[in-house]
């Protein structure tokens, strides 16, 4: 699980001499970040041990002084802060967490909690692998999908129903099934949303060759798609469903009959997977303890060669009455707890650190690693990061390492074995050379972590922006993958990215490397010619200037308009636009200076490729609002503050933060406080959102 570094340093790790109060203000704060941090942003900020241990002090303070106990502390609610962008609903049962266990000794004790709420009657245990994914509930009405909530703070979620949809394996129309001579139509399902390993792998690799920020671990990457406005995005990433919970609805529908009861979880997930949904993989019932240990032992080995993520076991109490009679506490089932598993780690030698050179110029280290087999496969390089991630670890070429494999598929160095070091051993310090052939200098800039190579010719560099300008999110010409162009490259057919639009010229060559034949080439060249058609934003987008992602290439395809306006921009016109900062505008700025990038364009201009964008560019129209000074204060109807300002800006107006004589508008909103009071004072025009939409309008 990545953490947010920053963040993570600043938790109190030690109890202070303080008064409880105070602690327990300062628990709750944390807590509360962290909730949000792991619900909201999907980026915790401490690992589920480090949670519970804060969590577990916070109830025994509380427990100690109840009269400290208010409402909205977080052992008081199901916590979490939902996404603002989607409607937020009720769910009409809450969604409670787990609470965790890490060994047989929690178990035990679990089972005797169990054991004396049931008056020592005998029980059975349902088990499940812990999905590590968003957990989702939906809804079916007379067999029919009409919502899908996202788990939120437990007592309210989003409705993401048109993503959900999207979902291959959800059921949209259930096939009916019989309960106690009653078809079962209107019911609640809970499940995990996940993505499988090797499609997270692959999603991040046409991230990566596209430049574009990578998603540390599939869960991350399942509630970032889960939050994708645009529902036909989200079925470009294929995301899985595994059902593990089934509740009855009591709606006055006639199908629905009082004697419709449910029995146990056992029963529950064959009714599921009748009517159709997929079900969590490998789930049994354990007849008593041994056997939940039995299945938690079987699974801490086995879950290595799953094709998802799992970071433990859910342990159920089958029967149903059983389950409402033991009830919850707070926002823990007295029914169920998750065991978790350690992330898996493995300690192997160091030999080398490299260097690679991606395609803008930046040099990545990479552990090179005496192979080791961990968690299903044998790993022998990993990602050092940066200059900065080897200091601060200490790691160095000969040290023994710690490779951890969590919940993120990706192995990564987390520790060094300090006392096997060689004690001639030298800190690592960056190479001032790039280490091929050519032998060009690295240069770290100002502020930023990374090393950059910036020679031109270097053949890492040439094959990066090649493999980038072809891949899938970007002119997206099928035939030229990184070995294609690898061989492509080599046969000196390719130099820049003009060159593959010649690649027509030389089909005698093409055809004379090894396995081109004439089908082949002719796909090839098709595709080639095909990708002419893409827009101005995916050519600006493929030229791999460093910082430009696709976002930012349609925020300056849409304001300059053309690719000579691009040019001519200087760093203040550049920056100045909306969502471009200095650092991206002066890369931008210096990708534009060089000659040969301009012959670049030149070449490509003639070969046909889109140099226009294809709406009407924003620079240069004058438009009501230009120059005016504008501070937005109150709730908007219907766009949030930072919309109302890309807009205002993108047209040309400038935003403040304070009322004052040069404000020419007040845009405000509901609950406006003392700054709409200012406007009065000063006599400054106050406007609506829809005044603010006519002005845009003329
Ligand atoms: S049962 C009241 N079963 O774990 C019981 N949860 O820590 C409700 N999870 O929010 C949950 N796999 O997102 C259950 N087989 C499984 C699960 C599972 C993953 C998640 C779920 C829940 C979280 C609690």
């Amino acid at each position: 699980m990545q953490l947010q570094s920053s963040l993570f340093e600043q938790l109190p790790q030690a109890i202070s001499p303080r008064s409880p109060s105070e602690r327990i203000e300062e628990l709750r704060a944390v807590l509360r970040r962290a909730d949000i941090a792991y619900y909201t942003d999907a980026m915790p900020i401490m690992d589920d041990r480090e949670y519970d241990h804060l969590y577990d002090e916070l109830v025994q303070l509380e427990a100690a002084n109840p009269h400290f106990i208010t409402p909205d502390s977080p052992t008081q609610r199901v916590s979490g802060q939902p996404m603002k962008e989607f409607q937020n609903i009720a769910h009409d049962e809450p969604m409670l967490s787990l609470q965790n266990t890490y060994n047989r000794e929690e178990v035990q004790d679990f089972d005797r909690r169990v054991g004396e709420g049931l008056e020592q009657r005998a029980r059975e245990y349902w088990c499940d692998l812990k999905y590590d994914g968003v957990a989702m509930s939906l809804r079916y009405e007379n067999g029919i999908l009409v919502r899908a909530l996202t788990r939120g703070d437990g007592t309210t979620g989003d409705d993401i129903t048109q993503n959900v949809r999207t979902i291959a394996t959800v059921p949209l129309r259930v096939q009916p099934v019989m309960l106690n001579g009653a078809p079962l139509l209107d019911f609640e399902v809970r499940g995990e949303v996940y993505m499988r390993n090797d499609d997270f792998l692959r999603l991040n690799e046409e991230r990566e060759a596209a430049g574009e920020k990578l998603y540390a671990n599939p869960r991350n990457l399942t509630a970032g798609t889960l939050k994708l406005q645009d529902a036909r995005e989200v079925t470009k990433r294929p995301l899985q469903l595994a059902c593990y919970f089934l509740r009855l609805l009591r709606l006055d529908s006639a199908a629905t009959t009082a004697q419709q009861t449910l029995l146990s979880q056992a029963d529950n997930m064959r009714l599921l997977k009748e009517m159709g949904f997929p079900m969590a993989q490998h789930s049994r019932l354990c007849i008593d303890l041994n056997d939940v240990f039995a299945f938690i032992d079987e699974w801490e080995t086995r879950r290595e060669t799953l094709p998802f993520q799992t970071d433990g076991a859910v342990v159920k109490v089958n029967s149903i009455a059983q389950q409402t009679e033991l009830g919850a506490v707070g926002r823990f089932p007295r029914w169920a707890f998750a065991y978790k598993y350690e992330a898996k780690k493995a300690r192997t030698r160091l030999n080398a650190i490299s260097l690679q050179i991606g395609r803008t110029g930046v040099a990545t280290p990479v552990a090179e690693l005496a192979p080791i087999a961990l968690a299903g496969s044998t790993i022998s390089r990993a990602t050092l990061h940066n200059a900065d991630f080897i200091r601060d670890l200490d790691v160095r070429e000969g040290d023994m390492v710690i490779i951890e494999k969590g919940g993120d598929v990706i192995p990564k160095v987390s520790g060094v074995v300090a006392e096997e070091r060689d004690a001639a051993s030298q800190p690592y310090t960056f190479p001032s050379e790039c280490g091929c052939a050519f032998r060009q200098p690295l240069k770290r800039i100002e502020g930023e972590a990374a090393y950059y190579c910036e020679f031109a010719g270097c053949p890492s560099q040439i094959r990066g922006r090649l493999t980038h300008f072809c891949s899938r999110t970007v002119m997206d010409i099928e035939g030229l993958g990184d070995k294609a162009i690898d061989q492509l490259a080599e046969a000196g057919l390719l130099t820049t990215i003009a060159d593959i639009y010649r690649l027509h010229e030389k089909r005698a060559q093409l055809l004379a490397l090894e396995r081109w034949g004439e089908k082949k080439a002719d796909n090839c060249l098709a595709a080639i010619e095909e990708s002419k058609k893409q827009s101005f934003t995916k050519v600006l987008f493929g030229l791999g200037v460093r910082f430009v992602g696709e976002e930012t290439a349609k925020i300056l395809a849409e304001h300059f308009g053309t690719m000579e306006k691009l040019h001519e921009a200087r760093i203040e016109e550049l920056s100045s636009v909306f969502g471009i900062g200095e650092r991206t505008a002066s890369a931008i700025a210096n990708w534009f200076q060089s000659e040969q990038n301009r012959r670049l364009t030149q070449e490509l201009a003639a070969l046909g490729l889109a140099m226009h964008y294809e709406g009407q560019a924003l620079a240069g129209i004058v438009t009501p609002i230009q120059g005016k000074t504008f501070v937005i204060t109150g709730t908007l109807p219907t766009m949030k503050r930072d919309e109302a300002k890309e807009l205002i800006q993108r047209y040309g107006g400038k935003v403040a933060g304070s009322v004052s004589k040069k404000t020419d508008f007040v845009l405000a909103g509901e609950e406006a406080g003392s700054k709409l009071d200012k406007a009065q004072e000063l006599g400054v025009q106050v406007i609506s959102e829809e005044d603010l939409k006519a002005m845009m309008a003329q």
